[in-house]
């Protein structure tokens, strides 16, 4: 059965949706069968960052309504990935969500779910089948403060196995105690660390090429070790 993971983090833009991408390259490349989700209504970003956005047709809004079958919305790929609607509908609740994608999980490894910023109402439909969560933060004290918001919403929604990942880490910064080091990340959250993502200006070209960095990456190699550690391997954090 398919460990389904929501992607959360509160604040908007701090790398959420690269997350995902990034990890689920790792995943795949470590044999795993890995579908990701978009649920970012009205503003999807994956297709873009999977390079697949000539292929999306429907999206799972249309099979919670029976607008198409559920072999029309999986966009077959490296990862496979499932689009989010462009608009809202009044059937689009928790429940009817967790239910199209646990149907549709059987045979992954892994679900990423891709939440949108904050903790409404695309938030909680995340959270109809999610069983376990990645809060994707900054490390600044804003971005610390709506993540533990978020925590806070996922623990009441039943989700206690949520852990942090630290994204645009620059040790450099940290030294100056210009950002927040790891352990105020950890004590400010209040979640335990899956891995840290240092700054890489290269990500921002994967949106435009379809094409991730290279697995030299020093963002490419966080995401794989990260890939890892949810696979159960002990890898040693990387401080960049
Ligand atoms: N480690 C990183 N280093 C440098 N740039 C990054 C890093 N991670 C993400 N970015 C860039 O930050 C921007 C926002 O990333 P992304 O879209 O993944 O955030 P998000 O949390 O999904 O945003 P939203 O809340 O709007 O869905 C993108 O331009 C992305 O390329
Ligand atoms: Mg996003």
């Amino acid at each position: 059965m398919a460990e389904i993971y929501a992607t959360v983090s509160g604040k908007g833009g701090v790398g959420k949706s690269t997350f995902v991408a990034g990890v689920s390259k790792g995943l795949a490349d470590l044999g795993k069968r890995v579908l990701a989700v978009d649920c970012d209504i009205g503003l999807r970003s994956l297709d873009l960052l999977f390079g697949c956005s000539d292929k999306v047709v429907f999206d799972w809004g249309d099979l919670i309504c029976g607008r198409c079958e559920k072999d029309n919305v999986i966009i077959r790929g490296e990862t496979d990935y499932i689009a989010a609607p462009r608009s809202y509908e009044d059937e689009y609740t928790p429940e009817a969500f967790g239910k199209v994608i646990k149907d549709l999980s059987a045979g992954y490894d892994y679900v990423f779910l891709d939440s949108p910023a904050g903790i409404g109402a695309g938030f909680r439909i995340t959270l109809g089948c999610a069983r376990k969560a990645v809060a994707v933060s900054t490390p600044d004290n804003i971005c610390i403060r709506s993540c533990s918001r978020a925590r806070e919403e996922l623990e009441k929604a039943g989700i206690e196995d949520t852990r942090l990942v630290i994204n645009m880490f620059d040790k450099k910064s940290v030294v100056r105690n210009r950002l927040l080091n790891v352990d105020d990340c950890i004590d400010g959250t209040g979640i335990q660390l899956l891995g840290i993502v240092p700054i890489d200006r290269t990500l921002a070209y994967a949106s435009v090429t379809g094409v991730a960095p290279d697995e030299f990456a020093p963002s490419e190699q966080a995401f794989f070790r990260i890939a890892k550690r949810i696979t159960g391997e002990r890898v040693p954090l990387v401080f960049e």
